[in-house]
């Protein structure tokens, strides 16, 4: 079945806002990378200055693709066009030229970058406006490093964003239980929050689980950024996860699914006798095991985000407004000035 976005969604497939690009620790330096970002062929490397740079892959000389594959080159920190040679620096300006520095100044299509505790986000804006917002800072104190994973499905950022906010069908499509919303969602400019409880039960049966008690925390910023927070006060469990949606073209999306932890405080609240196993391996394993269940969680959502259809006026009961409220605080990621 072919799903052209275009008729799946009466927006647009690229919305305003921070978009996940990296992870900080697979752009090695002197290593010039592409990929489809936004719609648009791009390229990005870490300049000799440590700043990353993330720029439309054509040269503005004559046009040419720098992307590695088609022979845009690092040199000295610098991008070198395969056409004329042409060298760009991390800000995306011509500093050099075979014959020598141009006299006029020549520059990359160039988007801001964000980059913050081991994420590189960019912002995307069709007018090319400078942004005066940003997602926020992932402070790596007291957290581990993130886990991560990506995956490509076929759908629209708003979609998969949606479902922070749509707690009815977290019993139904995750099995959770006693889900219950801790208040009205609060929009504050570009940030929405959401907050619920919820049970859920980890271990192959049963009688072989844990039960965890979990109140979380959804924040977004913008339809690309959502960050769960989800915490086990009775075991000092802290975890932070990133749902990142960036659009690879008119179809697709790239879906980040990214976990990190807190040193769990009293292990033994989560299952008798795990404070007994050495803090480092036990933390490590923890990691592991919540960075499987979130990604059994949400890839139950794959399925129904790639073939459901948005609707624009859904047939919602009274207590599903979260998602209307939703929309709208949405709608500012579409306003285009004339
Ligand atoms: S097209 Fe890139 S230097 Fe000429
Ligand atoms: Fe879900």
């Amino acid at each position: 079945m072919t799903n052209k976005i275009d008729t799946r969604f009466p927006f647009t497939p690229f919305p305003i806002g921070w978009y996940w690009v990296e992870f900080s620790e697979n752009i090695k330096k002197g290593k010039l990378y592409s990929k489809k970002w936004m719609g648009r062929e791009t390229v990005f490397w870490r300049g000799d200055d440590g700043e990353v740079c993330l720029a439309k892959a054509i040269c503005p000389h004559l046009g040419a693709n720098l992307a590695p594959e088609r022979g845009g080159k690092l040199r000295d920190g610098c991008l070198v066009c395969p056409f004329h040679g042409f060298a760009y620096n991390s800000k995306g300006q011509c500093v050099n030229t075979p014959t020598g520095p141009l006299s006029t100044s020549v520059q990359l299509e160039t988007y801001p970058i964000f980059e913050t505790g081991g994420v590189i986000f960019a912002y995307w804006h069709p007018a090319q406006t400078e942004p005066d917002w940003c997602v926020p800072e992932l402070d790596p104190r007291d957290w581990s490093r993130f886990m991560y994973t990506a995956q490509e499905i076929r759908t629209h950022p708003q979609e998969t964003s949606e479902n922070g906010v749509d707690i009815t069908h977290l019993p139904y499509v995750h099995g959770y239980s006693e889900v219950e919303s801790l208040g009205a969602i609060h929009v504050d400019g570009r940030l929405l929050q959401n907050k619920f409880k919820l049970t859920r039960q980890i271990g192959p049966t049963a009688n072989l689980s844990i039960k965890l008690n979990v109140r979380a925390t959804v924040s977004m910023w913008g339809v690309g950024f959502s960050m769960i927070e989800p915490v086990m006060e009775s075991a000092g469990l802290y975890i932070r996860q990133l749902a990142l949606c960036t659009p690879i073209d008119e179809e697709k999306v790239n879906f980040v699914m990214a976990i990190q932890m807190k040193d769990i405080e009293k292990p033994n609240a989560l299952f008798p006798g795990l404070g007994l196993m050495p803090k480092r391996i036990l933390n490590a394993l923890l990691l592991r095991l919540f960075f499987k269940v979130y990604l059994t969680d949400i890839s139950q959502d794959f399925e129904i985000w790639e073939n459901k259809k948005y609707l624009t006026y859904p047939r919602l009961s009274t207590s599903e407004s979260a998602i209307i409220q939703f929309r709208r605080y949405c709608e500012q990621f579409y306003a285009v000035p004339d």
